[in-house]
C-alpha cells in the first residue's frame, strides 16, 4: 500500500507526528510504501522545521515551498503542485490533517485524480462560514473516503450530514497521542529557560524598558498567564486588537506575568497599529518568539490560565485542566467547553464578557479532563482503519 500524508501548517505538525510513528511501527513487519509532502503553507524555521526536529517527524520526502497568499494564491498553487505529485507517485490514500489550506487542496486534487482520502479530525464544526477552516473541513469531509472523528460530537455532525456510517470511525484525537508522548520530556523544562531562550530582542526591551524579566521570574512563586492569538478575526482590525491589548496590559498583567509567544501575522499587525511600544514597554508581559512544542506544553502545565484563539490549545487545557479563555465566539470543537466538561470558555472578542470570566477563571482550580479515546493511542486507529478499509 502507498500513503502520501500531507502537512502545510503548524498545527499539522503535532498531528502527523504520531500516524507517521504509527506506520513505522508497522512497518518493522510489513511493508506500507510512505511519503509525506509538505506544501510549505508556513517555512519559518519557529513555525515549521523546529516541530520537526522536536516531534521526530522524518524530512519531507517533496516540499511544495508555496509560502504565503491569498487563500486562492495557497489552495490553486497547493493543487497544482500537489496534482503533479500524485500522478508521479500513484499512491492508494492520501491522508490530509486538521483543517487548513493544504488539508482542503490536497484533498481535493487526490478526490479528482480517484485517489481515496483519509481525514484525520473529521467532523469538527463551528457553523461559521465565515472562518476558512470551516470551509475547508466541510469541504473535505464531503469528499473523503474515510472520516476519523476525535470525539461522538463530530461523528454526531457528519451523520446528521448525511455521511454514511461505512465512511465514519470514532478513533479519539491524534494530537493528544503527541501530547502524552511529549508530556514527561516538557516537565523537566525550567520556564525561566523558556523564556530566556525566546524573549524576542529581550536586550532591546530591557534597555529600553529597563527591565530583566528572565532574571526576576521565579516560577515557584510567581504566577502567570499565557496568551496567544493569531486569527484574523482578532488580529486583523485595530477595533478589536488595541482594546485587548488594553485590557491585556491595563488588568492581566497588574496581575500576573503574562507570558506572549507571538504568531508572525499577530507580531506584523501589533506593530502596523503601533501597538507594539505599549505592550514591550510593560514590565509584566513578555513576548516570545512562536515557541516549539514542548516548550509551550512546559507553559500549558504551568500557566494558571491561557487565553487564545487557538483550537488546539482550547484541546490541551482540556487534557491538562488549565483555564482556558477562548477569544471566539465560537468553537468547531465544543467538547472542550466547561459545558461538555472540558476546560474552555468561549469569551469572544468583547472586552466585558472577557473581563468577567477572567476573574471567574483566577479562582478556578486545574482540573483534568479526558475525553473518550483521548489515550494517547490515536494514530494506531487511524492506521488500522485504513487498512481494514483496504487498497
Ligand atoms: C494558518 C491556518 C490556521 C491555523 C494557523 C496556525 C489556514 C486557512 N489557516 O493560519 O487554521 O490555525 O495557520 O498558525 O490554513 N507567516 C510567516 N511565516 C510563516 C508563515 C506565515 O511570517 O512561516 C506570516 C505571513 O505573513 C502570512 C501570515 O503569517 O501571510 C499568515 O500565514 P497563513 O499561512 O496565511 O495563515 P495563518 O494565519 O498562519
Amino acid at each position: 500500500m502507498k500513503i502520501i500524508s500531507v502537512v502545510g501548517a503548524r498545527p499539522n505538525f503535532m498531528k502527523i507526528s504520531p500516524f507517521i510513528k504509527a506506520v513505522n511501527n508497522h512497518n518493522t513487519q510489513h511493508s506500507i510504501n510512505h511519503i509525506l509532502v509538505h506544501t510549505g503553507q508556513h517555512y519559518d524555521d519557529s513555525m515549521s522545521k523546529a516541530f520537526f526536529e522536536e516531534l521526530e517527524i522524518p524530512e519531507a520526502d517533496v516540499n511544495l515551498k508555496i509560502g504565503s497568499g491569498t487563500h486562492a494564491e495557497q489552495v490553486g498553487q497547493t493543487m497544482i503542485a500537489f496534482e503533479k505529485v500524485l500522478k508521479a507517485e500513484k499512491p492508494d490514500w492520501v491522508v490530509v490533517v486538521g483543517d487548513v489550506n493544504a488539508t482542503l487542496a490536497c484533498s481535493v486534487t487526490a478526490k479528482k485524480e480517484w485517489i481515496k482520502v483519509c481525514h484525520i479530525e473529521a467532523g469538527l464544526r463551528s457553523h461559521d462560514l465565515t472562518m476558512p477552516e470551516e470551509i475547508n473541513r466541510l469541504v473535505t469531509d464531503r469528499i473523503s473516503d474515510l472520516l476519523l472523528a476525535p470525539d461522538n460530537l463530530s461523528v454526531e455532525n457528519l451523520r446528521s450530514e448525511g455521511v454514511p456510517e461505512s465512511k465514519i470511525r470514532f478513533v479519539g484525537n491524534i494530537m493528544i497521542d503527541t501530547l502524552e508522548a511529549n508530556r514527561v520530556k516538557a516537565e523537566k523544562i525550567e520556564i525561566v529557560d523558556i523564556i530566556k531562550r525566546n524573549n524576542i530582542d529581550s536586550r532591546l526591551m530591557m534597555q529600553d524598558a529597563g527591565k530583566s524579566p528572565a532574571n526576576s521570574f521565579e516560577p515557584e512563586r510567581d504566577d502567570f498567564a499565557v496568551i496567544t492569538l493569531h486569527r484574523p478575526s482578532n488580529v486583523d482590525s485595530m477595533e478589536v486588537l488595541g482594546p485587548i491589548v488594553n485590557f491585556l496590559t491595563d488588568e492581566v498583567a497588574e496581575d500576573l506575568l503574562l507570558l506572549w509567544p507571538i504568531h508572525p501575522r499577530t507580531k506584523k499587525m501589533l506593530a502596523g497599529f503601533g501597538l507594539s511600544e505599549k505592550i514591550a514597554q510593560h514590565k509584566n508581559i513578555i513576548l516570545l518568539e512562536p515557541l516549539g512544542y514542548l516548550d509551550m506544553l512546559r507553559l500549558n502545565m504551568g500557566a494558571r490560565l491561557i487565553l487564545t484563539d487557538s483550537g488546539g490549545l482550547q484541546e490541551e487545557c482540556t487534557v491538562l485542566g488549565t483555564p482556558c479563555l477562548t477569544l471566539r465566539r465560537n468553537t468547531e470543537r465544543p467538547v472542550t467547553l466547561r459545558d461538555h466538561g472540558g476546560a474552555s470558555v468561549l469569551v469572544g472578542n468583547n472586552i466585558g464578557v472577557i473581563r468577567e470570566e477572567y476573574r471567574k477563571a483566577l479562582s478556578r482550580r486545574r482540573t483534568p479532563v479526558r475525553p473518550e479515546l483521548w489515550d494517547g493511542n490515536t494514530a494506531e486507529r487511524c492506521l488500522k482503519a485504513i487498512l481494514e478499509y483496504g487498497q
